[in-house]
């Protein structure tokens, strides 16, 4: 009897992986890993601070557990994944692995909106990969889709529910009208908002993730800080009552669409209509729509965050890395990519609502600010039922840019009637 000879045809070594972070998402994927047993993947190291206390029986024992990464640099792992989050120390380690020849998979939003166009530059340099699906939109494979199944289009737009905090919080106030400070409780009960729930509920997070979308769809680099925020928290459970009236309701939508060398773009609560794709989006999911110049529109659904649907996207990035680096599709040139100007100035119709303290002439001075600004009002909405001194009401306007109305909003909002700043939200179609 021969040896068979070792042929192309033979199974590829397994890739040996190392996980940083063994928290939420890292212990998930730990799992699937282990459970999944195949020839394709061998988790070998896992690093985290303290690591003794993270120990657990069901990884096989040959898995190194260790609080030195440079053990893992200088190990021959092929592959790195980053689930530690945030840019210190995640930045240098992924900076290092590439650097050392190591593909890295990450799921750190924050790291990918702030350096992703250099990292894949840096992994394109070394001739490895650097996949960020599990970044947006967790469990739902937008990126994925961006990199692989649409990358024949030429895409022009794309918009998304990105945060399924904010979501929840609209939907709930939805539903049952309550108040938006109950809302926010339960959230935070359900362990779907943090103590402090800012970067949530103010865009700081949607922002993030609208600018890698930017990124690998419409190959614009963008900062996440050039693109405007606004909070939902001045979102009161009436405006989905008047909302509801046209044929509406809110929800916190992040959109990017690319005219010429303009990337307009922003985050923000705005109108949807209830019957809409964006309207139906209930509790904590996600969706995210791409416009394409050949493909038209596509939409993606699903979990965004959770420990077992953000492991699935990172396993499959792996999967991915494993199947190129053994001879598979090779890994990505960097992309070609343009810095366009940023604008938040969109065209769209308004919802604006007032909360003021009634007196005859409010409607006739409100008016004359919008006809001096030159903005057509479409319609006047006042619900009955209100104490006098605290009345919100609602004036929607035609389509207008969104530098047209700031001037308008400011001086409408320090009129001696008006109890608050007046709410402006974008009618989106
Ligand atoms: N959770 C989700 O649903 C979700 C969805 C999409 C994307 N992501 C992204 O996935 C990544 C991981 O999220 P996660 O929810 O798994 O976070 P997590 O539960 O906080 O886990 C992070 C892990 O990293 C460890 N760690 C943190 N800082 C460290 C440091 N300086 N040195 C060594 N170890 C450190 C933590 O150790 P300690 O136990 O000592 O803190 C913890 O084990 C983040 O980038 C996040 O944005 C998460």
């Amino acid at each position: 009897m021969h040896e068979p000879k070792s042929s192309s045809q033979d199974p590829a070594p397994p890739r040996r992986v190392a996980l940083l972070g063994f928290g939420t998402v890292g212990r998930a994927v730990a799992k699937i890993l282990c459970e999944r047993s195949d020839a394709q993947l061998r988790l070998t190291h896992i690093y985290n601070r303290s690591v003794a206390r993270k120990k657990q029986p069901w990884i096989p024992n040959d898995v190194i557990w260790t609080e030195d990464f440079d053990a893992i640099l200088n190990s021959n792992v092929d592959i790195v994944i980053e689930l530690i989050g945030g840019l210190a120390p995640a930045e240098e380690f992924v900076r290092s692995a590439l650097q050392a020849r190591k593909s890295v998979v990450t799921a750190n939003k924050q790291l990918i909106a702030r350096h992703g166009p250099d990292l894949l530059q840096l992994a394109s340099a070394n001739n490895c990969h650097l996949e960020f699906g599990a970044s947006v939109a967790g469990g739902v494979p937008v990126l994925p889709a961006l990199r692989t199944g649409l990358s024949g289009d030429r895409l022009h737009g794309i918009a998304g529910i990105l945060n399924g905090t904010c979501n929840y919080i609209l939907s709930r106030l939805e539903s049952d009208r309550i108040p938006f400070s109950e809302a926010l409780e339960e959230a935070q009960a359900l362990g779907y908002a943090e103590a402090d729930a800012s970067e949530d509920l103010d865009g700081g997070d949607a922002r993030s993730k609208l600018s890698i979308l930017a990124l690998a769809g419409l190959h614009a680099r963008v900062s996440p800080t050039g693109i405007r925020a606004r909070t939902i928290r001045t979102i009161d459970a009436v405006d989905f009552d008047y909302a509801a009236d046209l044929g509406c309701t809110i929800r916190q939508i992040s959109r990017a669409e690319l005219k010429n060398t303009t990337l307009f773009a922003e985050v923000g609560p705005s109108l949807v209509p209830a019957s809409s794709p964006f309207g139906r989006v209930q509790r904590n999911l996600n969706l995210v729509l791409t416009s394409g110049k050949y493909g038209g529109d596509m939409a993606f659904l699903g979990a965004g965050a959770g420990g077992d649907p953000t492991a699935v996207a990172v396993v499959s990035d792996l999967m991915f890395v494993a199947e190129s680096l053994s001879g598979g599709p090779r890994p990505q040139s960097s992309l070609q990519l343009t810095s366009p100007k940023v604008s938040c100035n969109f065209e769209t119709p308004w919802y604006l609502r007032f909360w003021v303290k009634d007196q005859p002439g409010i409607i006739a001075s409100l008016a004359a600010i919008l006809s001096a600004h030159q903005l057509n009002i479409d319609a006047v909405l006042q619900k009955p039922g209100f104490d006098k001194n605290a009345l919100p009401f609602v004036i929607t306007l035609e389509p207008c840019r969104d530098s047209q109305l700031q001037p308008a909003l400011q001086e409408m909002s320090t009129q001696p009637f008006a109890l608050r700043a007046c709410l402006s939200l974008p009618i989106l179609p």
